[in-house]
């Protein structure tokens, strides 16, 4: 039998005023990934043939998010906030090419796991119309109910319409769903809004299905995975929950973490194996470590890659486009910047490399700077194979040091240095003998008593 084909459509016309914010809420990020990036991920690990993303008009912010992770998705806007039915039905151009299963995900709620999309799917392939993802909040308030009989649900009540008895009900409705394809433009288009917000709610399909005898069910997700996002608190306990996630699978696929609540990752991390990450490092976005890499404690790391065997720390920083060869060792309170470091460079102290080629074997000394920035424009510096750039030294970019080349220490250089070449740029010391005795005697110190 041929496997089931998947449509997602993702809802991600929310504004999320109690955000309070200029962004809208699923471009808010938890562990470097935009909601809707997460969002994107969880439709993709569910095995999604084809992405539809519903977004909020004059949205074009979102809608380039979406092309990031999705550049293949078509997108919808739901131009008036009718409801969620309503939402889904904006997609109706790709709901008019139905797959076997069509799965609805919200974007405010992106912790949902891959393997609880493959069980609703699993209830559609053995014959649901419709399958809702149900939880136990601690507290249902707000939540729509999921009224269950004989194993089958029969409706889903939203709070505000529920009658007192039924808010009594603790199992409640996370909102994602999945519809069986051939049913879903039917039941979506029955959805009408007589309710106490008049809206299309999604919810009403249950009922639709049931009247037309089809076979509705509920499953059961743990709280935490279906957890959406509201406000920056709630932000902060999704971040939490994704932090865990991924320091457990760095840990299971062979790094070391010392202190793992202490080491921050993102989605998109990525580690070889036998890596040592002492406390207190920070990952962001785009940052691959190959096997072998000791980092040592308090290190901030975005856009960077580090190579096999690389020590790094304690107290470095690597901004984008840092690109650090196998042996390299970078010491404490250096930044490094759009650079590529080649094999076994030692940056051990103090220092800015920045928009620079650094060749194998260099050394750059403690407080050494690449003058990178003229004010208006970005420079380049190129530093030779095996040069040796000496303590406080300023390079001057545009500026090129050859292989071999010895930069005195304190030179501020500002023309290029040729291989093999020695360049002293500093003041010539000069010496005055008994100059210190003889001002002591023109200007003795004053008696303090
Ligand atoms: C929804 C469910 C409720 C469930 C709860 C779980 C419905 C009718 N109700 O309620 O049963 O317990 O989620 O959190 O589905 N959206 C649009 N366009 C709209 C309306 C909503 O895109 O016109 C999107 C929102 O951005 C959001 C999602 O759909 O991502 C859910 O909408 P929301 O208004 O938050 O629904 P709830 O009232 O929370
Ligand atoms: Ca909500």
């Amino acid at each position: 039998m041929a496997p089931r084909t998947c449509l997602t459509v993702v809802l991600a016309a929310g504004e999320g005023t109690r955000m309070k914010s200029d962004l809208p809420k699923v471009l808010h990020a938890a562990a470097g990934r935009t909601l809707v990036g997460h969002a994107i991920g969880a439709a993709r690990g569910a095995g999604t043939d084809r992405l539809a993303v519903v977004v909020g008009p004059g949205r074009e912010d979102v809608v380039a998010e979406v092309r990031k992770h999705a550049p293949e998705a078509q997108i919808f806007v739901q131009e008036d906030r009718r409801g969620t039915a309503h939402a889904v039905l904006q997609a109706r151009a790709a709901l008019e090419q139905p797959a076997d299963d069509l799965l609805i995900l919200f974007a405010d709620t992106p912790l949902i796991e891959p393997e609880t999309l493959a069980r609703m799917r699993e209830a559609l392939a053995e014959g649901a119309s419709v399958a809702v993802l149900g939880f136990h909040p601690e507290n249902a308030e707000g939540y729509g109910r999921l009224i269950v009989e004989n194993g089958l649900l029969t409706a889903i009540r939203e709070d505000r319409d529920a009658s007192a008895d039924e808010k009594k009900i603790g199992f409640c409705n996370a909102g994602l769903m999945a519809l069986a394809g051939k049913d879903a433009l039917e039941l979506l288009d029955g959805v009408g809004n007589a309710n106490a917000k008049r809206e299309f709610y999604l919810t009403d399909v249950v009922g639709l299905a049931r009247a037309a005898g089809w076979k509705t069910v509920a499953l059961e997700a743990d709280e935490a995975e279906v957890q959406g996002v509201n406000t920056r608190a709630q932000l902060a306990a999704i971040e939490a929950v994704v932090q865990k996630k991924l320091r457990a699978a760095a840990m299971e696929g062979g790094v070391t973490l010392v202190a793992p609540e202490t080491v921050f990752l993102s989605a998109d991390t990525k580690f070889g194996r036998d890596i040592l990450v002492e406390p207190h490092v920070f990952f962001g976005p785009g940052v691959t470590v190959e096997d072998g890499v000791t980092i040592r404690a308090y290190c901030h790391f975005e856009g960077a890659h580090i190579g096999k065997d690389v020590t790094i720390g304690p107290f470095a920083r690597l901004r984008p486009g840092a690109l650090l060869g196998a042996h390299t060792r970078i010491g404490n309170f250096v930044e490094i910047k759009n650079a590529v470091l080649e094999n076994d460079v030692k940056v051990n102290h103090l220092a800015y490399v920045g928009d620079a080629h650094v060749g194998a074997d260099a050394n750059i000394g403690a407080g050494a700077i690449t003058c990178n920035y003229d004010g208006a424009r970005k420079h380049h510096t190129e530093i030779g194979a095996g040069a040796f750039v000496g303590v406080n030294s300023a390079l001057v970019a545009p500026v090129t040091i050859g292989d071999g080349a010895y930069i005195g220490t304190g030179s501020v250089i500002t023309k290029d240095v040729p291989a093999d070449a020695l360049a002293v740029a500093r003041a010539r010391q000069m010496v005055k003998e008994g100059w210190a005795a003889q001002r002591r005697k023109t200007h003795p110190k004053k008696d303090k008593s």
